[in-house]
This record gives structure tokens, C-alpha cells and sequence, in this order.
């Protein structure tokens, strides 16, 4: 069956043809290919054609697609069973090596979205604080639960504005949205209502306007101005835990929070979210405490059996320089094409993750990374597909290098971005 005709079915019965609307092509014009299967970087679509993906699944994928170690624990896993609705021992093996590879993180719990795990550091920075109200910035995304879905990036930044209708105004009032790497923004607010914050919750590197990584003593005063008025600061690393290194990216930075919120690698590609912090802290959630939070699938066997195997891929084998190495012989190589076909672009890059903005000046925060154009990455998403690469359908993501790229799939991805620029310069 065409692909044509696949995601035709698929828009009569799933809303917009999509179960996330950050997969709808709806930004980039046309519609999505339909896919069947992945291995190792690449991704087949239903008609057979391959392409080399920089998706990974929105970052999950930090080793590429059906890794044979974490296959292999799946599949042993499920003859032992999928779900238990007990305490088990794989999902305990996976809180021990969480809790043993990110500092300051005592004791956690497991969800089973990136989502929840948010919705619960909101709700227990409530509970030990008795505030309200929740800081967060401008274009980073948290997941979909209400208070975070004001000016949020990624899906809800690309389908435009920034926010969700049905997010009641009680709900709205309670959450205070600012400009991220804008410490006078945060220590302007922090000095009127610092007294009714309980949570600074951030993407220590935000993902989800593209990559935009904190400036120079950003996070620190972050950090400061938070303590100083008696709130908590969470960080969610959902995209960064692992992306970087072997641990938090607060541990690079050199910045710990009071509380985190985990998930994508530390599932490997099964659904896994997981929050945490001091025991203190995670003392008040129930059963011990008063701050409730569930999970029918919380902690489920599969997904931390796979979360385990993919930890323990990094951690024997880390494939983080190779990672970087790579994706930075590709961010330097689109911007040589972008400079040869007097393309303007501005790469931001960390390691193994960047994003390719069309436009010349840096862009530090959400307003740059808007001021950025859309057509023209509209147009270099379609021709990048039609040779064969996948790359995230809107300006807002990133490019995602995997343990599982060689230095061919970099080659054969520049050629496709000259060819891409050469057609953009000519205006064809
Ligand atoms: C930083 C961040 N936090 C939270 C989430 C929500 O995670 P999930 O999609 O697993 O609910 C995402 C998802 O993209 C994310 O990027």
C-alpha cells in the first residue's frame, strides 16, 4: 500500500492523522511517511525507502533504533511478563543506577511520561513549600499537563502561540512564564513575588526551541536567585539526562537542582519518565507523605528493563566523544554549505544535539529562535526528506547524532544539504 494511502487511513480514525501533533507535518507542508521499522540510524518507511534519522524519536534514541542489548532485555523481560503491579526487581535496578549516576537525585520515582514526572515535581514543590506559584521560561516545554502549556515550545510552539486552549484562567494565574538567559527578567519577578514561588522549573540546555544553551553564569544565578527566595528549583532534564554525558546535564554544568524530572533515554525507547531529588523531599510523597501520585504502568517491568540496558550501554561503553566528534563534523559542515550558498543560518550545537536556525544572529531565547524563518526551513525540511534524511518536522526541534551514526551517514547528509542549499540559493 502507498504511504499515500497509510496516513490517509490514519487521518479518518487518530485526530490530524498523528497520536503527538510535533510528528504532523503541518509546519512543513505535505504529509509524513509512514513508517514500518528502524535500525541502528536509519528509519524504513512502509514503501521500503530508508532514510537517515535525526529524529530519535524526539531523543529517546541515544543509540539508535533496536539496539541489539536493549532488544535482548525487552524480549526477556516480556516472558517474564510486561507488567507485574508490584513492586519488581528491574524497575529497583533502574532506580539504583538513576540515583547512582545523577548527584543530588536520593531517591526517585518512576512514571511512565516525561509529562508526569513534571506534573509530580510541580505538585511536590507545592506540597514542601505551601506556595503557589511556578516559574518557568519562555519557548522551554515541559510536557502537557495545564500549568505548563503557556508559552511553551516544541508542538505547541510550532503549531503557533505558544499555548493550549482549555487550560482554564485559574490554573494560567498560578504559573509565571519568562525569558530564559534573562537574569534581570528572573531577578525583577523573584524581588516583587519571590515570597509566592514555590518552583524555578527549567531545561538546564532547552531542547525545545532548538537547542539554546544557558549563558555564562546563567544557571548559577539562577540557582541563587531561587534559594534567596525560599523556592525550589527543578531542572528538567527529560531530553538531557544522558544526552551529554553519563548523568544529569546539571552535572556538566555544574549546577544542581533541588529536583529533577527524567525521561526518554531512561526508557530506550519504551514509555519511562521519572522524577526525584533529596529524600527529605521525596519523604512527602505518598505513600510516606500527604502528596499523592500513581501509576497503573508507573515502574513497569518492560520499560525499565530497556531503560536499564540502554544505562548500561552508555555507562560500559560511553559513546559520547565519538557522538560529539560526529555531530560536530556535521554542524560545521551545513554551516561551510549554508556560507558557500550564502544561506544565513546560525547552528547551535551542544554534543551530539543541535539545531540549524535560518537566520544570522545568535539566537539565546525564544524570541530569536522565532525571529527565525520558517519558510525557508519549510522548503530545507522537504528537500532534505526527498534525499532520504529525517529530520523533525519544525524549526523548534533538534538534530539528534546517535551512537549508531558513522562518519558515511554524515558524508552522505552533507551531500544532501549542499544539493538542499544549491536548490534554496537558485530560489527554485
Ligand atoms: C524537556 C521535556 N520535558 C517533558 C517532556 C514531556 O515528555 P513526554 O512526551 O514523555 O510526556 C518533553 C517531551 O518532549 C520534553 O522535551
Amino acid at each position: 500500500m502507498a504511504e499515500c494511502a497509510w496516513f490517509e487511513r490514519a487521518e479518518r480514525v487518530i485526530a490530524g492523522g498523528v497520536n503527538s501533533p510535533a510528528r504532523s507535518f503541518r509546519a512543513v507542508g505535505g504529509t509524513p511517511p509512514v513508517m514500518t521499522r528502524g535500525q541502528g540510524p536509519y528509519l524504513f518507511d512502509v514503501d521500503g525507502r530508508s532514510y537517515i534519522d535525526y529524529l530519535a524519536a524526539f531523543g529517546p534514541l541515544v543509540l539508535g533504533h533496536a539496539h541489539p542489548r536493549v532488544i535482548e532485555r525487552i524480549k526477556e523481560q516480556a516472558e517474564r511478563g510486561p507488567l507485574l503491579g508490584t513492586p519488581c526487581d528491574v524497575e529497583i535496578l533502574l532506580a539504583e543506577e538513576l540515583v547512582r549516576s545523577i548527584a543530588g537525585l536520593e531517591q526517585v520515582r518512576l512514571t511512565t511520561t516525561g509529562t508526569e514526572a513534571v506534573m509530580s515535581v510541580i505538585r511536590l514543590a507545592r506540597a514542601a513549600t505551601g506556595r503557589s506559584l511556578i516559574v518557568k521560561f519562555e519557548g522551554t516545554y515541559h510536557g502537557h499537563s495545564d500549568p505548563v502549556l503557556v508559552k511553551a515550545g516544541s508542538g505547541v510552539a510550532t503549531g503557533g502561540g505558544g499555548l493550549s486552549s482549555g487550560v482554564p484562567a485559574g490554573v494560567i494565574q498560578d504559573v509565571a512564564t519568562l525569558p530564559y538567559n534573562n537574569v534581570k527578567a528572573l531577578a525583577a519577578f523573584l524581588a516583587s513575588r519571590g515570597n509566592e514561588v514555590a518552583l524555578v522549573l527549567t531545561e538546564p540546555i532547552v531542547g525545545n526551541m532548538g537547542i539554546v544553551a544557558p549563558l555564562p553564569g546563567y544557571l548559577e544565578a539562577v540557582a541563587e536567585l531561587t534559594r534567596k527566595a525560599g523556592a525550589l528549583l527543578a531542572f528538567d532534564e527529560v531530553i538531557t539526562a544522558y544526552r551529554f554525558n553519563y548523568g544529569a546535564a546539571a552535572q556538566m554544568l555544574g549546577v544542581i537542582p533541588d529536583l529533577y524530572a527524567l525521561g526518554k533515554i531512561i526508557g530506550g525507547g519504551v514509555a519511562q519518565g521519572a522524577y526525584g531529588g533529596h529524600r527529605q523531599l521525596m519523604q512527602l510523597v505518598a505513600p510516606h507523605g500527604g502528596m499523592f501520585q500513581a501509576g497503573t504502568l508507573a515502574g513497569n517491568p518492560l520499560s525499565a528493563a530497556a531503560g536499564l540496558a540502554t544505562l548500561e550501554v552508555l555507562r560500559d561503553d560511553p559513546p559520547y566523544s565519538e557522538m560529539d566528534r560526529l555531530a560536530a563534523i556535521l554542524a560545521d559542515g551545513i554551516a561551510d554549505h549554508a556560507h558557500r550558498w550564502e544561506i544565513p543560518v546560525t547552528i547551535n550545537r551542544v554534543g551530539s544535539a543541535f539545531t540549524v536556525f535560518f537566520g544570522p544572529t545568535p539566537v539565546v531565547d525564544y524570541e530569536g529562535a522565532q525571529a527565525s524563518d520558517a519558510g525557508r526551513f519549510a522548503h530545507f525540511h522537504r528537500l532534505m526528506l526527498e534525499s532520504g534524511i529525517y529530520l523533525a518536522p519544525s524549526r523548534f526541534e533538534a538534530w539528534f547524532v546517535s551512537a549508531q551514526h558513522g562518519l558515511d551517514d554524515i558524508t552522505q547528509t552533507l551531500n544532501a544539504v549542499e544539493r538542499s542549499f544549491k536548490i534554496m540559493a537558485r530560489g527554485d
